[in-house]
């Protein structure tokens, strides 16, 4: 068992917040252990509480569309949330739910060390950037902790307001240049490693 896989079982069994009690599955994330792209959202809906898996309802099919837009299936990145229990009627994670289940995204990071983190919504940007504004930061990249960040707009609320579908679907094609820009950028370091080596 990988230490992802190790990991995402300890998350199963935890009851540091009181979602514990009303959830009908934890809903750890899945995808690649070694993905380089990590899809951060809010917090399990309906859907994903029944199934134990992230993004399966329609935010789910949409982000899935978007996905395919850059080539990508859910099996080649990582999709998890930033609490793992759904919050009863799908309202929005307090801060304590929040701050209770920061441990469990933050080892799952350490794990996957993706290249880049897309924040999905408010929620996962201030989760990273607290302060920041969606409307101002999407599309764009910052750095933090030697990590890539990507900012996005939730793709449920791009379902609810017809205005962000059009920003949201121009922000995903900007990621394979980020990644492959990144990706040149390690090239190049592992070359001078490999020169001072001589
Ligand atoms: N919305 C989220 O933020 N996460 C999910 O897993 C599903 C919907």
């Amino acid at each position: 068992m990988s230490l992802l896989s190790e990991l995402n079982r300890q998350i199963l069994s935890c009851q540091d917040c009181s979602l514990s009690k009303g959830r009908t599955n934890v809903v750890p994330g899945e995808g690649a252990d070694n993905a380089d792209i990590i899809f951060v959202g809010e917090a399990p809906g309906w859907h994903e509480d029944q199934q134990g898996r992230p993004f399966v309802g329609p935010a789910g099919h949409y982000l899935d569309d978007l996905l395919k837009s850059i080539n990508l299936k859910r099996s080649n990145v990582f999709i998890a949330n930033i609490i793992k229990c759904r919050p009863p009627s799908n309202r929005d994670p307090l801060p304590a739910e929040i701050q209770a289940c920061k441990k469990w995204l933050d080892q799952q990071l350490d794990l996957i060390r993706p290249k880049v983190i897309v924040t999905l919504g408010r929620y996962s940007l201030s989760r990273f950037f607290p302060g920041e504004v969606i409307s101002k930061v999407h599309g764009t990249v910052r750095t933090g902790n030697g990590t890539v960040y990507f900012a996005m707009y939730h793709p449920a609320a791009a379902l609810h307001q017809q205005s962000l579908k059009k920003i949201i679907e121009a922000d995903m094609l900007k990621l394979p240049r980020i990644l492959q820009e990144l990706g040149t950028i390690q090239e190049k370091k592992e070359e001078v490693k490999q020169l001072n080596l001589f």
